[in-house]
């Protein structure tokens, strides 16, 4: 399974990488805007950091301003994967930007139906978004186990990217679902690798070391 950062910030994109389990790295325009910085120096950044796909997103809701937009930043760089919502204009876009051979990244998907449409317009992606579903009481990993039955059966090419992860427990259900990459947020990277008996017991063998008489 492929870890993926979502987020715009370049410390934590950094300090993901030093980490060595970084495979790419998901933005959104809310990200985006969470930095502070203008668009183009945020993803300029971020290209230059990463060897990965860098997703990033389109602001236009109508298919030219869409492929439009796409056609100007897969200039900025080889590794950007342009993200489209699911909607009919995004559909149309998937296709085609697909026929260009531009790679996407389809967005804000919430039903198995969607994801299925975003693989037959082309997309090289599909991202369905768990935790915002968790949010309003469903279960967003039950449509991620539905994505990856249906995408198998048709053997589709998509490659399903887990999103909207907000807890450790998202992560373990991916990997044994055996999706294609999970997008993580910095603060969930960071509790993947803890666990309460590891901080113990690094602590008892300190504790120990330091009574071994230095000679
Ligand atoms: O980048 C898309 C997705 O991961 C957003 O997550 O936490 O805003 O629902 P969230």
């Amino acid at each position: 399974m492929d870890f993926f950062i979502d987020t715009a910030h370049i410390e934590e994109i950094r300090e993901a990488k030093a980490m060595g389990i970084l495979d790419g790295v998901t933005t959104n325009p809310s990200l985006i805007a969470k930095t502070g910085k203008p668009f183009r120096t945020v993803i300029e950044e971020i290209c230059g950091e990463v060897d990965g796909p860098v997703s990033v997103e389109v602001v236009s809701t109508e298919t030219r301003g869409m492929v439009k937009e796409a056609k100007e930043l897969v200039r900025i760089s080889e590794n950007i994967v342009v993200k489209i919502p699911i909607t009919p204009d995004g559909l149309k876009a998937l296709k085609a930007l697909s026929q260009e051979g531009i790679q996407t990244n389809c967005t804000l998907i919430f039903s198995p139906i969607q994801a299925l449409l975003a693989a037959k317009a082309g997309a090289t992606y599909a991202s369905p978004f768990v935790g915002r579903l968790d949010d309003i009481s469903q279960d967003g990993m039950a449509l991620v186990e539905q994505v990856l039955q249906i995408y198998d059966q048709y053997e589709m090419e998509t490659r399903v990217i887990v999103a909207s992860v907000r807890n450790p427990t998202h992560v373990l259900r991916a990997a044994l679902m055996g999706a294609d990459v999970v997008t993580v947020p910095f603060q969930v990277l960071r509790q993947l690798a803890q666990h309460p008996l590891t901080d113990i017991g690094l602590k008892k063998f300190l504790d120990d070391w330091a009574k071994v008489p230095s000679s």
